[in-house]
């Protein structure tokens, strides 16, 4: 008797908690109950109109707090915007100049919106707490600002797929934290600027293909601690060698389908190389025995003016004639034995 009653006791408790559920949400939209910052909410408000009020981003809902937002995330402690996001968009509009009012930003990101165009405010500077700025596959152009080497916190840009156009600006090789550079999949044209050399961070990757950057690469890129450069798809030219330095730790270099120019014999692999793409390039001597000892996965010498029997066994032995072939003479296995 007793335990039936404090059943329905709580079958009745659960049940006006029921009923009081769906009033629950209109609690929450008291405005003093909202984390966000009276500044950062009318600058989004304003970036929200600036992009003309885009149908993907209407959830942001005044009575909604803004740190609640879909694509904004706020810091715990000052509630300050430090995190913004809007990717995947079909918006129409240009990067609204407001965003340098969010100052305590230190992700932004503008991915994968093919309609937002023209080309990067320079409001953008006063973001100095910036780390991490990702404007990727949209439609911007114009050329790749000088001032983005006044944020100084980045370590992370990438500006790729988008129609930049210009050369590179000398600036960015002075981001002293920058770790992760992608610029390729834009019009981007010039020399590769001699301050990259000046990159001091560790693990670097650096992503300039599919422009049409030309002339020699600065021998000063030997110095950076790569683990991945892809050069590939422009019209460089000259020695590439440099970039092996035998006790680095490069693991993908893709230099194919440029017009590099140097003798590959003496060359002293990284040992922690496992991608390496030469193809469509002008790149002579014989390929150097000590790739025998690399764990490569892919390898691509192919379309060169490479000589000489092809090293091999171990490892070398998973690639075939398609790895090797248009070399003027090239020979053993996989290709025809030597003469
Ligand atoms: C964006 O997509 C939404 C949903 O598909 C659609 O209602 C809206 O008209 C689109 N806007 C533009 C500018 O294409
Ligand atoms: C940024 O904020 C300042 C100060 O509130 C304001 O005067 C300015 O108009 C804002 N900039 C933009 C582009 O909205
Ligand atoms: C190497 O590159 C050539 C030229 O782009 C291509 O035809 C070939 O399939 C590639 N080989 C491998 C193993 O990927």
């Amino acid at each position: 008797m007793e335990s039936r009653s404090s059943t329905s006791l709580v079958s009745s408790l659960l049940l006006s908690l029921l009923l009081v559920l769906p009033s629950l949400p209109s609690l929450t939209l008291s405005a003093s109950s909202f984390r966000c910052n009276t500044h950062d909410y009318n600058t989004l408000l304003g970036i929200k109109k600036a992009l003309n009020n885009p149908y993907d981003i209407i959830a942001w809902l005044p009575n909604v707090d803004c740190c609640d937002w879909p694509g904004i995330t706020c810091d715990e402690n000052t509630n300050r915007v430090t995190q913004f996001d809007i990717s995947h968009s079909n918006l129409s509009a240009e990067i609204p100049p407001a965003v340098g009012n969010l100052t305590y930003l230190q992700y932004l990101t503008f991915h994968k919106n093919p309609g937002l165009h023209g080309s990067i405010p320079s409001t953008i500077t006063k973001l100095v707490h910036l780390k991490f700025l990702r404007f990727s596959w949209d439609g911007l152009s114009g050329p790749i600002p000088e001032f983005l080497g006044q944020l100084k916190n980045l370590e992370y840009l990438n500006l790729d797929f988008n129609q930049f156009s210009g050369s590179i600006p000398d600036s960015l090789g002075y981001l002293p934290k920058l770790s992760a550079l992608f610029l390729d999949r834009n019009k981007l044209s010039g020399p590769i600027p001699y301050s990259f050399g000046g990159f001091k961070t560790s693990d670097f990757y650096l992503i300039l293909s599919h422009n049409q950057l030309s002339g020699e690469i600065p021998c000063s890129l030997g110095a950076v601690d790569l683990t991945k450069i892809d050069l590939s798809h422009n019209q460089l030219v000259g020695d590439a060698s440099t970039l092996f330095v035998p006790n680095g730790n490069l693991q993908t270099i893709d230099l194919s389908r440029n017009k590099f120019d140097f003798v590959l014999s003496g060359v002293k692999f990284p040992k922690t190389l496992i991608y390496l793409d030469l193809s469509h390039n002008h790149i002579h001597g014989s390929i150097p025995k000590e790739i025998i000892k690399l764990e490569l996965q892919t390898l691509n010498v192919t379309y060169n003016g490479l000589c000489g029997r092809i090293p091999y066994g171990k490892n070398m032995k998973r690639f075939d004639y398609d790895s090797f072939f248009h070399n003027p003479c090239l020979c053993g296995k996989p290709l025809p034995s030597c003469k």
